[in-house]
């Protein structure tokens, strides 16, 4: 009977442990360079504005207060300026931690979903991002925060998503053109979030393969296409400049024009033109798994 009580508390001890938030030494960036890095990011790929804005635009005050849905219901982005009522007075770190682990100042676990990707980001690039959020118009808003029961805090993903810590993330190298441009899709843009397939009970998501019904919270929907390199499924036969010009414009080959509501092109045209490049590079050489499974039967 002793021991039972002893694996169980060294169990519940453990998972203490691994839960306690990793803290990883961040420095105060400051500086041009990083400062302009950010906003590229901020206001382009990373499109902080898409949940953070007041609006979901790209010059929009990062006030928070819009409402997204996660597995656990509903949740309100939160105040990301630098106001009594935002991350005014956050270190580094906690920011870092905040954007890439997604927890929270208190230690307590914030939504995974919304940052989800964002684990890998380089330190390069959260540096730049936490040096450009200290320059923004600070803004006075309380956002409700959502308020988690420990039961479901500590069930589905949650605990798990927490394990893994990243230390110290390098930069890519921008030369290596498609790594470079995988790191950007997966862990800036993270287009996958909306274009991986629907999970379902017979299949997990599929990487980029489209199908997902995507909500605005008036209710309107979408659904997001498969925009791997097949030339049957996906985007194969577009040239890498028609996938830039889509970056930049919302406008397919054909004069079709997507709804920025849904894929925000109008924040992807505020980045870098040669990681719009990269994008392409790296989308063209992505298999379908419905290729995969065509060529199967
Ligand atoms: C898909 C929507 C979405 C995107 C994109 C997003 N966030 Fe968030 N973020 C949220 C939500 C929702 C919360 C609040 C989560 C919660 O309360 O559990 C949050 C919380 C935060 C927090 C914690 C603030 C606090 O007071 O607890 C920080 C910091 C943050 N986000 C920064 C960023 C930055 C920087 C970016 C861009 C690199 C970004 N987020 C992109 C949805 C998003
Ligand atoms: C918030 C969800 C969301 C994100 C994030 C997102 N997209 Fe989209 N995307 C959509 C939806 C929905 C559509 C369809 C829009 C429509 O029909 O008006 C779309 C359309 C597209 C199309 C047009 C494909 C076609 O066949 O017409 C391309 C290409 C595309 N997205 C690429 C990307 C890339 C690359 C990224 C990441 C850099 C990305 N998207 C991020 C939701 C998203």
């Amino acid at each position: 009977m002793k021991i039972r009580f002893l694996i169980a508390f060294l169990i519940i001890a453990t998972l203490i442990g691994c839960l306690s938030a990793p803290s990883i030494p961040t420095p105060e960036p400051y500086g041009q360079r990083y400062i302009k890095r950010g906003a590229e990011l901020v206001k382009g790929l990373a499109a902080c504005g898409y949940c953070h804005g007041d609006s979901a635009q790209p010059d929009s005050p990062l006030s928070g207060g819009r409402s997204f849905e996660d597995k656990y219901g509903e949740v309100l982005a939160a105040n990301i300026t630098p106001s009594q009522t935002g991350v005014g007075d956050w270190t580094a770190e906690e920011l870092s931690r905040a954007i890439r682990f997604s927890i929270g100042r208190d230690e307590e676990p914030l939504s995974i979903e919304a940052h989800e990707g964002y684990r890998w980001m380089s330190d390069q690039d959260v540096y730049s991002i936490i040096a450009y959020l200290r320059t923004v118009k600070p803004v006075d808003h309380e956002v409700e925060r959502r308020s988690l029961s420990i039961v479901d805090r500590y069930t589905v993903g949650l605990l798990e998503s927490h394990l893994t810590v990243a230390g110290y993330v390098p930069s890519l190298d921008s030369r290596n053109v498609r790594e470079y441009g995988k790191y950007l899709v997966n862990n800036l843009a993270r287009c996958a979030t909306c274009h991986n397939s629907p999970e379902s009970l017979l299949e997990e998501e599929q990487f980029l393969d489209g199908g997902k019904e995507i909500k605005l919270s008036s209710g309107e929907n979408r659904v997001a296409p498969n925009i791997t390199g097949s030339k049957t499924f996906g985007i194969g036969s577009w040239t890498q400049s028609e996938i830039v010009s889509y970056l930049k414009t919302g406008q397919a080959p054909g004069n079709k024009i997507s709804d920025q509501r849904f894929c925000p092109t109008h924040f992807y045209k505020n980045a870098f033109g040669q990681d719009l490049f990269a994008i392409a590079k790296y989308l063209k050489s992505v298999e379908s798994a419905d290729a995969a499974a065509d060529a199967d039967e």
